[in-house]
């Protein structure tokens, strides 16, 4: 049984963090204070006295809320953008490149920077990879570079080849110069100077962070990661987390990617960010889950209102998906953060038969609106039609799971 005190304290440990109540709800707090008090056999009162004097206690109570699933080559787009622009800024022949993996989880997302500049021919004296995360156990992973096969899964298989060696254990060691060119360090993101103490960057990946985190301490680790990146140097966002960058002087890249933005130029002025062609970004797209068929009428009662999203759902009605999807993210990165935007273009993504995409895109618009009805309702029945019936039903419940939005 967690007393209320006992909760208090867990709340506050995790408000350090700036870890977000909505996310890491009371139930998820619970579990987490009965596992560690378990773990020392301790009834709450004893386990509340040692929690307020050891912060190494404090520590692995946190360590039990983290979510560290990560891979190598995660979403595949965001390694295959990186790799193009480094060839286009003509990284190879320049100085030294200076990158930031924050949040860096086991290493999976620091370790794919390096393969991706190395092996478009960036020499090894000439990439510095930093990689911050609040993880202990994280960090320890990654200094190992020892990996199952599950967390290779989407890197090509040339660089598996090149740079990993397959241990009797059927586990993959990446090549120790490898790991000595990535620095970790423990860094709590939510403190103000943790990305600041290492700039100036030309490239910072902040991935998969964000959504955990509350309001403000997202809105301060922003503004701290755009004032740490060089002028034209470029942040990655996680595909869910785009839409929060608006108020800041950065631009999305031009080329349709939805999650990697540019920080202004001085002498550059603000202009409106251009609208993505999705036809032209989905031929790039790798093939994801299957779902051809609608999950439900683009023209449903709850689509959104206003001028454009008229235009949009006119077009579908028409059947004329891609050039609506146009519509729809155009709509969407004009005004960002609307959970209505977000379910029109999970709608068509539906019904061009891209469930992926859809997929992503209702979980930004609960990101955005946690009650926000119809998008449940369409990620429930994704979630169930992918075999993941657990989590529809954690869904319908309303409940968080540990991977965060939903
Ligand atoms: C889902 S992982 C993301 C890893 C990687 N960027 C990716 O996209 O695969 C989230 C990571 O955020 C870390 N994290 C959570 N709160 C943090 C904080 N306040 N400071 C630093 N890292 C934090 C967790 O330890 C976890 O490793």
């Amino acid at each position: 049984m967690i007393t209320t005190a006992l909760l208090a304290e867990a709340r506050r440990l995790c408000s350090v963090a700036g870890l977000s109540q909505e996310v890491f709800t009371d139930g998820l707090l619970e579990a987490a204070v009965g596992r560690r008090g378990k773990a020392l056999g301790l009834q709450p009162e004893a386990f509340l006295s040692r929690l307020r004097s050891d912060t190494i206690e404090q520590r692995k109570l946190v360590e039990e809320l983290l979510v560290r699933e990560s891979w190598f080559w995660r979403d595949v787009r965001p390694f295959e953008w990186f790799s193009g622009w480094l060839r286009e800024e003509g990284w190879p022949a320049r100085g030294a490149l200076r990158v930031l993996s924050a949040p860096c989880a086991n290493g999976e997302e620091a370790y794919s920077i390096l393969l991706a500049a190395l092996h478009i021919g960036v020499k090894a004296s000439a990439i510095h990879v930093d990689a911050l995360d609040l993880s202990l156990r994280g960090l320890k992973l990654a200094r190992a570079g020892r990996y199952r096969s599950r967390a290779l899964r989407s890197l090509p298989e040339e660089l598996r080849a090149t740079y990993f060696a397959e241990l009797p254990d059927g586990t993959f060691q990446l090549d120790p110069r490898c790991v000595s060119g990535v620095r970790f360090e423990r860094a709590n993101l939510a403190e103000t100077g943790a990305v600041a103490r290492g700039a100036p960057y030309d490239v910072i990946f902040c991935r998969n962070l964000l959504i955990y985190l509350d309001t403000s301490t997202r809105g301060r680790l922003l503004a701290e990661i755009t004032a740490s990146l060089t002028p034209g140097g470029a942040l990655v966002l996680g595909h869910a987390e785009a839409a929060l960058v608006s108020d800041l002087p950065l631009t999305a890249v031009p080329d349709g990617s939805s999650f990697a933005f540019l920080r202004r130029r001085a002498t550059e002025a603000q202009r409106p960010l251009r609208p993505v062609s999705v036809t032209a970004a989905g031929k790039r797209l790798r093939p994801s889950v299957q779902s051809p068929r609608p999950q439900a009428e683009v023209t449903g009662p709850v689509a959104p209102q206003g001028t454009a999203a008229s235009e949009a759902r006119a077009l579908a009605d028409a059947g004329r998906y891609r050039e609506a999807m146009e519509v729809a993210e155009s709509l969407r990165l004009r005004e960002p953060g609307v959970a209505d935007h977000e379910y029109l273009v999970g709608l068509l993504h539906s019904a061009l038969g891209d469930a992926g995409a859809a997929r992503r895109a209702y979980q930004r618009a609960l990101y955005l609106d946690p009650s926000h009805g119809p998008s449940r309702e369409q990620l429930s029945l994704l979630l169930d039609s992918s075999g993941e019936a657990e989590r529809a039903a954690r869904l319908r419940r309303r409940l968080p799971n540990r991977e965060g939005a939903i």
